[in-house]
């Protein structure tokens, strides 16, 4: 794996890290291989409704995480919910398609996990669109299970798996 570093990103509160996820997140979530898995109604994200949605984040539990290569080039993004009455959980993660299957995803999962431990949550939730072999694959094979499904939510009428794993007591 190429040398690379993990960051959390804080665009409610740093201008720099705005810009700069912002930009990659138009790139990697809106790239037609990725967006499929992404969109419930599988139309792209709108920028200035995204930068809006970093923009509060902080509110509303979201996180970012992103790793990063040479340059300081984002090469995979994950957003988890953290909020300590309902939960913690990874509701969005891609990789740039130049380098997936390089680990970026698995480190992204086990950052969630360590972060997730770190904080006191006892579980972390995933949901994955059942037609989603790559990532059902890297959630399982991390260790989580399958615990329910929700019909027809995607815009073709796609399924998603609710998968979670349980995490051992620090
Ligand atoms: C799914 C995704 C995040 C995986 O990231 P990645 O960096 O390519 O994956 P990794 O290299 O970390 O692979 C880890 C494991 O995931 C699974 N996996 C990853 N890509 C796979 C593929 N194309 N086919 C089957 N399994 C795959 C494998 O189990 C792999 O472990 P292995 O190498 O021991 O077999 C990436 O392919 C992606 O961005 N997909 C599009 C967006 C998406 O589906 N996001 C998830 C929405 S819930």
């Amino acid at each position: 794996m190429p040398q690379v570093e993990i960051r959390e990103l804080k665009p409610a509160t740093d201008e720099s890290h705005l810009e700069q996820l912002l930009e990659a997140y138009m790139e990697i979530f809106n790239h037609p291989d990725n967006l499929g898995y992404l969109s419930l109604t599988q139309i792209p994200f709108d920028e200035d409704e995204t930068k809006k949605w970093l923009i509060r984040s902080q509110d509303q539990g979201r996180r970012y995480f992103a790793v990063v290569g040479d340059a300081a080039r984002i090469l995979a993004i994950s957003v988890v919910k953290a909020d300590p009455r309902l939960g913690f959980e990874i509701s969005k993660l891609a990789v740039r398609p130049e380098v997936k299957y390089q680990g970026f995803g698995r480190l992204l999962i086990d950052c969630a996990l360590t972060t997730a431990a770190g904080e006191g949550f006892q579980a972390v939730d995933a949901s994955v669109f059942a037609d989603n072999d790559a990532t059902l694959r890297l959630t399982v094979g991390a260790g989580f299970t399958p615990v329910r499904m929700t019909h027809h939510l995607r815009a073709d009428g796609g399924d998603i798996v609710h998968l979670r794993k349980y995490l051992d007591p620090e």
